[in-house]
């Protein structure tokens, strides 16, 4: 397989950094979005030890803080002439309703409106690549329906798993338009569901959650068999273009459900993200 630049959030912990791991081993030159950056350099020590690839960079970014993405996606402009795949790879859950720095549901920023904001400012440099862009995403998404896009800040009748649901959607949702609207210019995404993982997933829950998550521990697979589907898309030498845009679980084509399928909700997730995104594109 020919040389590959990949940029990947949320690789400091569990599945995302087994998932660097893997590329780095594979000469993926490697560029890590992180919020934390000292966690970041010691991550590119370790994985610069474990795979010999020297070609593993840091850059800052928060996705819940819009300017934070806006200067990554600078500076990877400024340094890149073409990206060859996107992972969207950091997300999580959050127990009680807060708001990012821009005053959006936390959930709904970090899963989503970040990485919606990510990818479209990369756009010219993912064309140039032909990029795969694989957004992970998760079986969670079963338990949202679009109409929770009425009220996606979850300003009535916040639930964490419900918000968590409704950002996973939104992934499924994501994918399936940069498919269909990039696939002129050979771009192809693909939405993922890694399996129940043992990971820093859900350490800040409480109440029912907490002792869901601590019944769940014992069945969940390790970050490594987590990190085989994103691993597979990324990795792959060839991928059938005619998969762009699907659900991948145990890396195949997997269901989704019905509300994944609503393609006026999928529409109405652009126009809001586009609208949010707007003042901070570049
Ligand atoms: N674990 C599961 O069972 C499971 C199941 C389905 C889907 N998923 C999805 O898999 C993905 C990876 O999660 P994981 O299980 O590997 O969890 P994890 O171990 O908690 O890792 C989450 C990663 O996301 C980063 N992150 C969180 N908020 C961020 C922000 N605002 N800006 C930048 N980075 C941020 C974290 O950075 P820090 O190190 O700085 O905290 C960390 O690197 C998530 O999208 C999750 O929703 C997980």
């Amino acid at each position: 397989m020919p040389f590959r630049t990949t940029v990947i959030t949320g690789a400091t912990s569990g599945i995302g950094k087994e998932t660097a791991l893997a590329l780095a081993k594979i000469d993926h030159a490697l560029y890590l979005l992180v919020r934390n950056v000292d966690k970041g350099e010691a991550l590119k020590k370790e994985l610069v030890a474990q795979s010999g690839n020297r070609s593993i960079f840091v850059v800052h970014c928060n996705l819940a803080d819009m300017e934070s993405v806006q200067r990554a996606a600078t500076e990877l402009k400024g340094k890149l002439f073409a990206i060859n795949t996107l992972i969207n790879n950091a997300g999580g859950i959050n127990q009680t309703r807060k708001l990012s720095k821009d005053g959006y549901e936390l959930t709904f920023a970090m899963n989503h409106l970040g990485h919606f904001l990510l990818t479209m400012s990369l756009m010219p440099l993912l064309q140039k690549g032909q990029a795969r862009i694989v957004n992970i995403s998760s079986e969670a998404h079963k338990i949202a329906r679009p109409q929770l896009l009425n009220d996606f800040q979850f300003e009535r009748d916040y639930s964490s798993f419900k918000a968590y649901g409704l950002a996973k959607l939104c992934n499924i949702y994501f994918t399936k338009s940069l498919a269909e609207k990039y696939v002129q210019a050979g771009i192809t995404a693909y939405a993922v569901h890694p399996g129940i993982v043992s990971t820093g997933f859900g350490t800040e829950l409480g109440g029912f959650g907490k002792v869901l998550m601590m019944l769940a521990k014992p069945f969940m697979i390790t970050p490594r068999q987590g990190a085989e589907t994103s691993i597979y898309l990324a990795g792959a030498a060839k991928l059938n273009p005619k998969l762009s845009g699907q659900y991948f679980k145990k890396g195949s084509v997997a269901q989704t459900n019905l509300a994944a399928q609503n393609a006026s909700a999928r529409n109405k997730l652009w126009q809001i993200s586009e609208q949010l995104a707007a003042p901070f594109l570049i």
